[in-house]
């Protein structure tokens, strides 16, 4: 059989690559070798998604940790080469835009072994982020592209990418919130947090630009602190997040009582809230398109998006990080104003199966 290495190592690989596993599995013709880099460790960034997305425990552990981009990307590098160099893998598959998807990449294509990406194309045109190099750099290295949206292969385009290499197949994510959705809306999570449908907003910041600049962490928390006027905010607090707040000393902000700060949530918790919530303000990419498969309304805590489908089609705004406009838009949404969004074509529940497909034709 031929073997697949499928690599995971942020909280928001797992659930793309969960969905690809089973497909796998299922063909009887490739085996697949999950590789987990331990960029991200904790129980509750990394362990409870295993469970929960029926992922089995990674054949292989490589326990990277935190560190300076470069240092983490070398680190992973390092480890992966040893690793792949005594499998004899006919494909890596990696996901999205983490450091793992780029050091996987870097070490796959040296050791000439095919490269696909799952989620290419996607550009915010934005270089002071990690992810978006890490896109670049891993779309122009990868042999097959699958992409989310129509706009992301004419990106891949623009940058002189073979049209051969491109294939617009939808969106993993989809599948396993598809898939986990009746699981999700069984969980007592609105019940444990003391909350009411649709009578919160839920809240996630991580990206170094909101959390690693004092002033703009700051002036979110502000904004935070209006919308605690009309409405309850839960804030699942990512770990990048929680050293800073201390480290700015900007914990004071955490204790309104309309605020529910609560640890990193497992995916269905994490999914439950969101069906249910009223809206979502977040940096997340992942939430973006989640919200719009679920039609719900979210606001994006920045200056720009790789996912513009989402604004186009669904349910996203970007309110950069704009006391005026979130205020605004949160308004919109609570007087029953806001746009309603359409789901995008392909985000079906059916990616990954076309994925495998594709691969099994050609490989
Ligand atoms: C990473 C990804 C980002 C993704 C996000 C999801 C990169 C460049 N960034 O950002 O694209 O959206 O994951 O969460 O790959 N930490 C812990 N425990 C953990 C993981 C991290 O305490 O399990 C701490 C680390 O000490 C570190 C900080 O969180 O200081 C950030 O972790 P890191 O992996 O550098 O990036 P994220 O901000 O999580």
């Amino acid at each position: 059989m031929r073997k697949i290495v499928l690599v995971v190592g942020a909280r928001p690989n797992f659930m793309k690559i969960a969905p690809l596993f089973r497909e796998i599995k299922k063909s009887h013709y490739f085996t697949p070798i999950l590789v987990h880099t331990g960029q991200h460790y904790d129980r509750e960034m990394s362990e409870v998604f295993f469970k929960e997305l029926s992922l089995p425990s990674p054949d292989i552990y490589l326990g990277v940790g935190s560190d300076t981009q470069a240092k983490q990307t070398a680190r992973i590098m390092i480890k992966f080469e040893k690793v792949l160099s005594k499998i004899n893998a006919d494909l890596v598959i990696v996901v999205g835009d983490v450091n793992s998807t780029l050091a996987a990449s870097l070490v796959s294509t040296k050791l000439r072994i095919p490269i696909a990406h799952v989620e290419a194309g996607l550009r915010s045109y934005d270089r002071t982020m990690p992810e978006e190099i890490n896109r670049i750099v891993t779309d122009k290295l990868s042999d097959y592209l699958f992409t989310t949206s129509k706009d992301a292969g004419i990106n891949l385009l623009k940058e002189g990418i073979d049209k051969k290499k491109i294939f617009f197949v939808g969106n993993v994510m989809i599948d396993t919130l598809k898939m986990l959705y009746p699981k999700a809306v069984g969980k007592n999570t609105l019940k444990k947090l003391g909350l009411l449908p649709q009578g919160f907003a839920l809240l996630t910041l991580h990206r170094p630009s909101n959390v690693d600049e004092k002033a703009s962490f700051e002036k979110i928390l502000k904004a935070v602190r209006k919308i605690l006027i009309h409405i309850p905010v839960v804030f699942p607090v990512h770990p990048r997040s929680r050293k800073q707040l201390k480290h700015f000393q900007l914990e004071h902000y955490l204790l309104d009582s309309n605020l529910k700060v609560v640890n990193p949530l497992s995916y269905l918790d994490c999914l439950n809230l969101m069906i249910n919530c009223k809206f979502v303000l977040t940096d997340s990419g992942g939430m973006q398109e989640e919200t719009t498969a679920l039609s719900i309304p979210c606001l994006t805590l920045r200056d720009n998006t790789e996912r513009p489908i989402t604004i186009t089609l669904g349910t996203n705004t970007i309110v950069n990080n704009d006391e005026k406009k979130i205020i605004y838009e949160v308004n919109r949404i609570l007087n029953g104003a806001y746009k309603k969004g359409i789901i995008p074509k392909f985000w079906d529940g059916n990616a990954s199966k076309r994925i495998i497909e594709i691969l099994r034709e050609r490989i």
